[in-house]
This record gives C-alpha cells, structure tokens and sequence, in this order.
C-alpha cells in the first residue's frame, strides 16, 4: 500500500523524515517540480506492507499530527498492478503474458521468448508494474550478452513471472519468496508453462554462483540482502536490482558498494528504476 502525506513544500523534509521513523519500506518525495503536486504542496508517499497498512497509517498520524496538523493522508492500494491482468494479454520484453485458462499445462517447454499464462490475482507480479518491466528488459538485455546466463537466482520471484522469462530463454532458475502463497503461485505456472524441469521455487537463497541474479524487491529487504546476493553472483555475473524510486539510488548504490557490486546500467520507467550491478575487481572499504 502506498500512504500519501499532501504538506507543503516546506515541511517536506520533516514528513519525509517522519515517513522513514513510523518503518516505510521506501519514500519519495513528489513536488511541483516532478510535475506531482501545485505549487506550494509537495506529496510524501511512502510505501508500506498491505498487512501494516492500517497500522502504519495510525503511527504517521500520531507523529504528524504534533509536528503538521495541516498534513493529509491518503492511503492508496498501489500494488494492484503487480496482480496478473485479469483479461487482456500484454507484451513485455518479448513476452506476452495472458491470464492461464484452466487448460492442460504445456508439454513442451517454450523454445525462447513467446507466450506465458499466469494465473489471474494468485500473488505479486502480474507483468506489468514498471519495476517489473525493467527487469524484464534486463534480463532479455542480460540474455543478449555472450555468453548467455546459464544459472539465474530469481529473489522475491510472486508468481515466478521472471523467473519463467529467463527459463524459457534456456536458463536454470533458483526462484525464492518469502511468502508461501507467491511460491505456489510461482510453482503452478512453471508447470503451466511447460517450465517445471527449469524452475527451482524455495524459500531460501540456494548456494551460486549465479550468472545472472534477479531482485525486485523494496529498499529495505534490497540494502539488507547486498551482501548475500553479491556472494552469490560469479565472477562475469550481472545483478539486476528493482523496487526502487530514482530517489533510492545512491541508498542502493552504497548498499552493494559495499558488497564489491558497481553500477553497469540504469534504466528508469514512471519514477521507478532498475539498476544492473557487475562486480568490482575490489571491494570497497566499509
Ligand atoms: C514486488 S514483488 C515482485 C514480484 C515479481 N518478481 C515481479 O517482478 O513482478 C516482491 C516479492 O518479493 C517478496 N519478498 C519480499 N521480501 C522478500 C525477501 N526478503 N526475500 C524474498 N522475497 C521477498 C514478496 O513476497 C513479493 O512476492
């Protein structure tokens, strides 16, 4: 869920600030110079847990309401889009995704990109999200590369919708989630799609190395789990990281900095960015 706090723009800092106290898992600050609010006003959202939601939006009033009586909250269900399209099918990086028909799963596995079912609402990641998105060119760009990943770690994977993406292009995948519905969700469509003898689906981080690792996660669990995804990736491997606004990056940047990874790419959609990371030949002292 995503909490809105309208102040004006000179309290901006101090909502921000009280945004990360009350456990945000990512701010951003939207103003007239982001084209998000009128002059004068400035937008604070803040990005919560759905279960915390009611709970989180309790703890800013509490503190705003001292500190900025004039703030209002708006509390807006922002994930609905990582949900499958329900109807339509759409095309992303090479892909069109349409919603899984209770049709017997495929026999085959896909020879490349092509088409992939997805179960209407079963969890996060429906293909559509920007973050999404750009992962999805990150890894058809990642797939472009010689050689090719052979070995793909897929961390936050919902329902699997990137991790079937590099297994169809030929990769072995490790997806994990920490939430038990995703990782059924994830383990239905790789049988959907013919995919099961490519899809790893478990909760904990296997072993690498990995060519290519994939995270589209949120900030925190992104800076707390650089290290752990680093050690994991080889040598000439790509770690593509997502779930993230343009005002995360240098939060990110230092995260895995500090993990020996370096910024090879960005590339940015609606506010949001993914970053690809390649190791540094050193790492950096902490
Ligand atoms: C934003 S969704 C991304 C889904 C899909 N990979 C996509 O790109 O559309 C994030 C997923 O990460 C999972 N998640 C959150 N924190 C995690 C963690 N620390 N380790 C593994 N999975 C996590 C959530 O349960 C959710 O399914």
């Amino acid at each position: 869920m995503r909490l809105e706090i309208d102040v004006p723009a000179a309290r901006a800092e101090a909502a921000a600030a009280v945004a990360w106290a009350v456990g945000a898992q990512g701010v951003a600050v939207r103003d007239a110079s982001t084209g998000d609010a009128p002059p004068g006003r400035a937008v604070i959202c803040l990005w919560l847990p759905e279960e915390d939601a009611d709970a989180g939006r309790h703890r800013v009033a509490e503190r705003l309401g001292p500190l900025l009586p004039e703030a209002r909250l708006r509390l807006v269900p922002e994930r609905a889009d990582w949900r499958p399209a329900a109807i339509e099918p759409v095309s992303v990086a090479g892909f069109t995704l349409v919603p899984l028909d209770d049709g017997p799963p495929a026999t085959e596995p896909p020879v490349g990109p092509g088409t992939l079912r997805l179960e209407p609402g079963s969890a996060f990641g429906g293909g559509t999200h920007p973050t999404t998105v750009l992962c999805a060119r990150a890894i058809e760009a990642a797939f472009e590369r010689d050689p090719a990943p052979r070995r793909v770690l897929d961390v936050g994977t919902g329902t699997g919708v990137l991790a079937l993406m590099a297994a169809a292009r030929g990769a072995a995948v490790a997806a994990t989630d920490i939430d038990p519905l995703a990782r059924r969700a994830a383990r239905r469509h790789a049988v959907a799609n013919g995919l099961a003898d490519r899809v790893e689906v478990g909760e904990a981080l296997p072993p690498g190395p990995f060519d290519l690792v994939v995270a589209n996660l949120y900030l925190g669990p992104l800076s707390a789990l650089a290290p752990a995804l680093a050690a994991r990736l080889a040598p000439r491997g790509r770690c593509v990281v997502s779930g993230i606004t343009v005002e995360h990056r240098p939060t990110i940047e230092r995260a895995f900095a500090a993990a020996a990874l370096a910024v090879a790419d960005c590339a940015a959609l609606d506010g949001w960015i993914a970053l690809t990371l390649a190791p540094t030949s050193t790492p950096e002292p902490p």
